[in-house]
């Protein structure tokens, strides 16, 4: 297990090229298991997620050539099995029930079961899936789905999940009749799902929105797609840039899918800017302390929590982090604590005090952007800051350490 040194206190100062988004490539990728034809995909970010899904697809019957352009193909399913050992590795997994169902009327998916920041269910999948007129039955930790053909439906959902509106969409592309999905999830990646399923012959309306209405067809065709940019991985830039009193250019950073990240962070002092087709951060003076609440697009992502918890730890005063997604997503507070922060949790809130400045120790993440707030924190630290188990970062963040080294950090990744 590798780990990375960091000797904090350097200003970052430079450019650094935003990835595709691994949140918009997973269902992409699973999205290809809906037609008998290839599918090719450009600027899908080399990370261990990709690596699973891939894996998985291609134990389902999906055929990969190239890398960038990526193309997938499943002229045949050969299985419609997705077992625990790649589930519990990545919940997403989880993505391919639908699709299958849809395409083969059969799917055997592991139950993703606990993780690290919460319980997750997936009875929102279920449900739905069910209200399509699947047959689903759980048993010895696996999902049994059946539908020799599914038929369209008015669909709640009482939590807009994002994984839980892909595959019902994925799904009601090949069902007979029209689906309606309400309360839908809004995020551009499921957007941008929408978008290829379209392109692909679908018959959606309401992308982007939380009413999605989607008419069945009876088969779909091949496209060729591109990845929207992360914006997960753009505002980690971004807080880095603040947290270390830099100044940095960012590349293929869509500013539209950020405006609540790129607004707290303005108002923590940040200064970001469109240069061209670049987007400019520079750091404040004194970091101002913000409050923030996680909420569902276009809400304060939960996925940049941590992250902006990190700089308001060199606040200049309280900051109040609501998170309302998962209910156990503050592992990091006990870590940001060993480098010197004053963080307290008081239910689902953290109540940070800004401190002076941060001292470096070894710390260890269990998920992964509780991972990126350690590595940002540490860039900040004084002294030498040893994060542990960096496979989590590797899950989401493409060649971190070689990105940030490019920006003046003096980052090692050393096997542990
Ligand atoms: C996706 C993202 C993840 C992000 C999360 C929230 C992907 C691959 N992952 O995860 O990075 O942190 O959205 O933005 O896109 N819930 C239920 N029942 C369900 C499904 C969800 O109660 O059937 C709850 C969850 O426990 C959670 C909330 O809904 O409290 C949101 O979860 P959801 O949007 O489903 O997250 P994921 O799709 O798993």
């Amino acid at each position: 297990m590798d780990k990375f040194v960091i000797h904090g206190g350097r200003p970052l100062k430079g450019k650094v090229v935003i990835n595709g988004a691994k949140n918009a490539a997973l269902p992409m990728l699973a999205a290809s298991l809906l037609t008998s034809e290839p599918i090719t995909y450009h600027c899908v970010p080399a990370l261990q997620d990709i690596i699973t899904i891939k894996r998985l697809l291609s134990d389902l019957g999906v055929i990969f050539s190239g890398s960038d352009p990526l193309t997938a193909q499943a002229a045949e399913i050969t299985s419609c099995h997705a077992p625990y050992e790649l589930v519990r590795t990545m919940r997403a997994s989880i993505l391919v029930l639908g699709p299958l169902v849809a395409r083969v009327g059969k799917a055997v998916v592991s139950l993703p079961g606990g993780c690290a920041i919460g319980a997750r269910p997936v009875d929102l999948h279920l449900k739905g899936l069910t209200q399509m007129g699947a047959e689903i039955r759980l048993k010895r930790g696996y999902i049994h789905a059946e539908a020799r053909q599914l038929k369209g439906t008015e669909i709640y959902l009482d939590i807009p999940t994002v994984t839980g509106t892909e595959n019902l969409m994925m799904a009601a592309c090949l069902a007979k009749g029209e689906t309606i999905i309400r309360n839908a999830a809004c995020e551009p990646e499921v957007e941008a799902l929408a978008k290829m399923l379209k392109q692909m012959g679908a018959e959606i309306e309401g992308e982007g929105t939380d009413i999605l209405r989607i008419k069945g067809v009876e088969v779909l065709h091949g496209t060729e797609c591109t990845i929207i940019p992360d914006r997960i991985e753009a505002g980690t830039y971004m807080v880095a840039a603040g947290i270390t009193g830099g100044e940095i250019y960012l590349k293929n950073c869509c500013l539209e899918h950020m405006a609540a990240v790129v607004d707290k962070l303005q108002q923590a002092g940040l200064i970001i800017e469109k240069k061209g087709a670049e987007v400019k951060v520079k750091a404040p003076a004194v970091i101002k302390s913000t409050d923030i609440t996680t909420l569902p697009y276009p809400g304060f992502p939960t996925d940049m929590q941590a992250q902006f918890m990190a700089l308001m730890c060199l606040g200049d005063g309280v900051s109040v982090i609501t998170e309302k997604i998962f209910e156990n997503r503050f592992m990091h507070v006990l870590e940001l604590k060993r480098l010197g922060a004053d963080i307290k949790i008081d239910g689902p809130r953290a109540v940070v005090k800004g401190v002076k400045e941060l001292l470096g120790a070894p710390v260890m993440a269990t998920d992964l952007r509780a991972s990126a707030s350690l590595v940002l924190a540490g860039l900040a630290a004084k002294g030498t800051t040893e994060v542990l188990r960096i496979y989590h970062l590797d899950r989401g963040y493409v060649s971190m350490e070689e990105k940030l080294k490019a920006l003046g950090a003096d980052i090692e990744r050393v096997p542990a």
